[in-house]
């Protein structure tokens, strides 16, 4: 079965997203491993979106170890509350940072990167791990990323 993505250019971003969003939805559907489906998230996004680094880090003995990703070699671990990443898991919530340059602890893995946005990947109540996206470009992202991207995480589990 062919596995390639069709991917838009020169449409809206939202277009982008309800673009990519059934195409995922039938790559992850019936398959329930975790890795297999947040490889195949990180890959479609990026190669949709072309963002400088997009990939998941996973919730192991109360911290984050990096998981699935596409991009630059990055940090291997995060203890909670540290960073965009340990911040999103400890206070559950999406964190999007228009300058990381600004936000207190944020933490370095690529000099390239300007903005971020980090969502926190939910089984149930708990918390598995987060989405972690990184932009060359300051304030990339906004509510759109943040809409899109949470549906997109929730497929991982379906
Ligand atoms: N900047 C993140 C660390 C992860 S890397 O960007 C891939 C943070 O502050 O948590």
């Amino acid at each position: 079965m062919a596995e390639d993505l069709t991917i838009l250019t020169n449409v809206s971003k939202a277009q982008q997203y309800l673009s990519l969003i059934p195409q995922l939805e039938a790559l992850l559907t019936g398959e329930d491993d975790l890795i297999a489906n947040m490889g195949n998230v990180a890959a479609a996004l990026k190669e949709q979106f072309g963002w400088l680094w997009v990939g998941f880090y996973l919730v192991k003995n109360d911290q984050l170890v990096l998981g699935p990703f596409q991009g630059p070699v990055a940090c291997t671990r995060i203890q909670k509350g540290r960073g965009v990443c340990g911040t999103s898991w400890a206070k559950e919530e999406t964190l999007i940072v228009a300058d990381v340059d600004q936000f207190p602890g944020h933490i370095a893995c690529s000099s390239a990167s300007k903005s971020e946005i980090v969502l926190p990947v939910f089984v149930g109540s708990e918390v598995v791990g987060v989405l972690d996206v990184d932009s060359e470009e300051l304030g990339h992202f906004d509510e759109v990323d943040a809409l899109y991207l949470n549906q997109i995480v929730k497929l991982i589990y379906g």
